[in-house]
């Protein structure tokens, strides 16, 4: 009795503190100062919410800007009208000190309860300071500096009053036409889990503060395996391919502390995922204890009725709120039917209490509450924005993803003094071919271009530029007949081939990844003329580099490096460093091999790797094997692996299994060197891939060093998935395989018992 009656006073006491923080006139903020839990105070606002603005909070608005012009265009002004009114419950798209600052005040001045706005954007490789696309940058293998590069990402972003990216995508993608491989962590599940887990951490950092922003885990679940890597198509993937290929990455970046999750567009087992009450509450909410909000991809929730799920926006929503999605990106079905589906009785209000509570819970985390305006300060702004301090860290984070796939007769480096050097290509002098969709607020003008960057570094003298193709690829007799000409005053030629950053992001999906047909023809022009020529290749994607092997002396595939692309280049051909990257997405030996990556399976027949192949798995015309494979990459020394050796050839399961190798640096400068520990379950009751990812270091060796390399394999490594998402640890054998890429290695047997 007594018990209760403290228990009703405490509640008491804490509702009228609370309220009588708020009992202000219109246009304040609400809880300034509240001394409330955040639970206690979201309970509170939601008694006081009217079911229209609680659908209002669900609601997210593309926004774009409000000021200047724009105030009076008749769109924009009915989007910050339905703002003021508590119907937008987040903008995407509204930027900068000035616009966030001017939605959120008419939002706070205006609406009846004053519920600050959050401002989501599309971060996906820096804000203004623009790093190499993250498909490059998870090349680096450097969880540490992922993770730096992230804060960075997030410090310009809130300095300019984002409060939150779709960002990092943990799409596993084996498919190279998709132009979004370049937003992702790669091919592989174990490693993209770690970059990922990176990213959010980068993002958010410890704590919410004005430094840091919101990450999204995108696209949930199983975006990358669109069907012939075409944007908005369909997948079917099985639901053991769903547990151990594709969840991974968007798990460990729950396991990191990720604020919200992402619908993804497509169907998982004929369901669209906005609708997905399986992969939405079960596996993300229930499962993995998923705390944050789920907001839809654009449209998304409106789009089940094209899927041929929902019959109407009506049904769109309240399918999209049944399954467990929260936010509405776009496709205002929410805002507009959820009032008029709890007074119908298809939702309860407990449902909608618990989507709108969890997006005021990061309004409250965010401190906007106390102060909307948080973010959204000049001052910082401007100290902040493209600064030396991000610039620097962008060139350091370009340089790491730069990969080296090819080096005949060490050709690489340069001699940095007095070489001259016949530099081809059109991208290589085009800030805007520098860049592609998801630049966020970068600008071309910022950027240094690889002809920028090489004169610098060589000497304006030194270089003899010729464009040599045409924006697409094409090129005419002139234009080869100048590049040669170019050339004959050279004595090395540097040719950047490749495709437009245009083509890299979303809706860029390409049937041909091959190099264009006239920067072939061009290249074998320069190559007869004698000299070396070195390919930079620059494109969102792995591309298909057959047909540039018999006519290159080197390639570098420079990705889409971002600001600092042309000082990175230069300092890499010059050999001011080391480069060290390996790439984690497969390079097709031709396209019809794709999807072609390095965990597949073994089938019945597999093929073997010399000899007679008849009636086995394989290709009349082409080899099996992709031209680069995942985790390969090259530098300017050597390493070589030997004495591999494992604690035990037998373990118990839960006897851990250690694994030590000797990597030695046998060239002559110093290096990093990726060390990758594979393994393989020979036989279990689910088969399982021929090699899969467990471990790996990234290791500097000085010159003819040795070191011993040691790794430690548990019960969690061996074990995988069955399709319901439970784990199995299977006793057998099992392969190690250690090197420094995924098709060379050495390997030792071991048997679990
Ligand atoms: C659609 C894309 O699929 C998604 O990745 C992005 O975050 C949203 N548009 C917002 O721009």
């Amino acid at each position: 009795m007594r018990k209760q009656f403290f228990a009703v006073a405490t509640l008491l006491i804490m509702t009228i503190a609370v309220q009588a923080q708020n009992s202000k006139p219109a246009g304040t903020p609400l809880y300034k100062n509240a001394k409330a839990p955040i639970e206690q105070r979201i309970k509170d606002l939601l008694q006081r919410m009217t079911l229209e603005e609680k659908a209002g909070q669900l609601n997210q608005v593309n926004g774009g800007v409000f000021t200047g012009p724009a105030a009076n265009d008749p769109g924009q002004k009915a989007k910050l009208d339905l703002a003021k009114k508590g119907g937008v419950g987040s903008f995407l798209n509204v930027i900068g000190v000035a616009e966030t600052r001017n939605a959120q005040q008419a939002v706070m001045e205006n609406s009846r309860l004053g519920i600050p706005l959050l401002f989501g954007f599309d971060v996906i490789h820096g804000y203004r300071t623009v790093f190499p696309i993250p498909l490059a940058e998870a090349g680096t293998w450097d969880l540490a500096a992922i993770e730096k590069n992230a804060t960075v990402h997030a410090k310009e972003a809130a300095a300019a009053g984002v409060h939150w990216t779709f960002a990092p995508m943990c799409d596993i993608s084996n498919d190279p036409r998709w132009g979004r491989v370049m937003e992702g962590g790669g091919e592989d599940p174990y490693l993209g889990g770690l970059v990922a887990a990176a990213r959010v951490k980068g993002l958010q950092g410890k704590q919410f503060d004005a430094e840091h922003i919101m990450a999204c885990i995108k696209h949930f679940a199983v975006y990358g395996a669109v069907e012939a890597g075409r944007e908005y198509n369909n997948v079917d993937v099985s639901r053991v391919a769903l547990w151990n290929k594709y969840l991974p990455p968007y798990k460990a970046a729950v396991e990191a502390g990720a604020a919200t999750v992402m619908n993804s567009f497509n169907v998982f087992d004929g369901i669209p995922a906005s609708g997905n009450k399986y992969l939405v509450t079960d596996i993300l909410q229930k499962k993995w204890g998923f705390k944050g909000f789920v907001v839809s991809d654009w449209g998304s929730f409106g789009e089940m009725i094209n899927h041929g799920y929902a019959v109407d926006e009506k049904d769109a929503a309240l399918k999209a709120l049944q399954a467990g999605s929260h936010m509405d990106m776009e496709a205002n079905v929410s805002g507009r039917f959820v009032p008029q589906l709890v007074k119908e009785g298809k939702l309860t209000m407990a449902q909608v209490d618990d989507a709108v509570g969890r997006i005021l819970y990061f309004k409250f985390k965010l401190g906007l509450f106390e102060d909307p305006y948080k973010y959204s300060n000049a001052d910082r702004e401007a100290a902040t924005l493209f600064n030396a301090a991000n610039r620097a860290q962008a060139l350091e984070a370009a340089k790491k993803s730069i990969l080296l796939l090819k080096n005949n007769h060490e050709v690489l480096p340069l001699k940095a003094e007095g070489t001259k050097i016949a530099l081809i290509g059109l991208y290589a002098n085009s800030k805007e071919d520098m860049f592609d969709f998801w630049i966020a607020n970068g600008t071309a003008n910022d950027a240094v271009t690889v002809k920028e960057g090489m004169e610098k570094r060589f000497g304006a003298n030194n270089i003899n530029y010729a464009p040599g193709y045409m924006a697409d690829g094409s090129t005419d007799e002139q234009l080869v007949k100048d590049a040669v000409a170019a050339a004959d005053k050279a004595a090395v030629v540097v040719v950047n081939i490749g495709i437009s950053g245009k083509m890299a992001g979303e809706d860029r999906a390409l049937a041909n990844i091959n190099i264009p047909e006239g920067q072939i023809r061009l290249l074998r022009a320069l190559q007869k003329q004698g000299r070396p020529v070195i390919a930079l290749v620059s494109s969102g994607r792995p591309l298909v580099l057959t047909n540039i092997q018999d006519i290159t002396t080197a390639i570098v595939q420079t990705w889409i490096l971002g600001t600092e692309t042309g000082n990175a280049v230069a300092a890499m051909l010059a050999g001011d460093y080391n480069p060290s990257a390996k790439t984690v997405m497969t390079f097709p030996y031709a396209l019809g091999q794709v999807p072609v990556y390095y965990n597949h399976f073994n089938t019945n027949r597999p093929a073997p790797e010399t000899g007679d192949a008849s009636w086995k798995s394989r290709y009349r015309d082409i080899p099996n094997e992709p031209l680069y494979p995942f985790g390969y990459g090259l530098s300017y020394t050597n390493y070589h692996y030997s004495n591999l050796s494992l604690s035990s050839e037998k373990i118990t399961r839960s006897q851990p299994l250690q694994v030590r190798v000797t990597v030695k640096n046998s060239g002559k400068v110093d290096g990093e060197e990726v060390v990758q520990l594979y393994i393989r379950d020979i036989a279990a009751s689910i088969v399982r891939p021929v090699k899969e990812l467990k471990a790996f270091q990234k290791v500097f060796l000085k010159a003819g060093e040795s070191k011993e390399i040691s790794f430690v394999l548990t019960g969690k490594d061996l074990s995988f998935y069955d399709g319901e998402g439970n784990t199995r640890l299977e006793n057998g054998a099992f392969k190690v395989m250690v090197g420094g890429d995924s098709k060379t290695v050495l390997e030792k047997g071991f048997e679990l018992q």
